[in-house]
């Protein structure tokens, strides 16, 4: 994690957001990019203020998540986190995901500038969103067995 002083800076001296190294390799190379075709859970949400949205979809084995993706219609920064938490959930419960926020996701892409930290946000909402959707789903299983 870069220190305090670091992480406030914004823009490099060319004026482009001043976005960690490996924010900028996930933003290349993203992991887990696209919808699982038998997932068990696919959701999307939105952020109104900047317009974004992420879709994440999920495989469990029973509540453990086995697989993970997610589509970016966002910035560098939601490609970025969202590469980040998919990687981070995979082999992970649902009740181990639920406790994923948003400065655990900003840690694992190295620290993220003040003015994305609402990637962030929205990354943990679609996280939060598709594993209440599991729960449900779980749930309705369970009553009609
Ligand atoms: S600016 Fe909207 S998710 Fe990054």
């Amino acid at each position: 994690m870069p220190d305090k002083e670091e992480k406030e800076k914004k823009y490099t001296e060319r004026g482009f957001l001043d976005y960690s190294d490996k924010v900028i390799e996930l933003f290349k190379n993203p992991r887990n990019v696209g919808e699982l075709e038998d997932a068990d859970v696919t959701v999307q949400e939105g952020d109104p203020t900047c317009g974004d949205t992420i879709q994440i979809s999920l495989k469990f084995d029973n509540h453990t998540i086995k697989d993970a993706k997610f589509l970016s219609f966002g910035c560098a920064a939601n490609i970025a986190t969202g590469s980040a938490l998919t990687e981070m959930i995979k082999g992970k419960t649902i009740e181990e995901a639920r406790n994923i926020d948003m400065k655990d996701i900003e840690g694992e892409v190295d620290g993220l500038p003040t003015v994305k930290m609402h990637c962030a946000a929205l990354a943990t909402k679609a996280l939060k969103k598709a594993l209440e959707r599991a729960l449900d789903e779980f749930e309705k299983k369970k009553s009609e067995t």
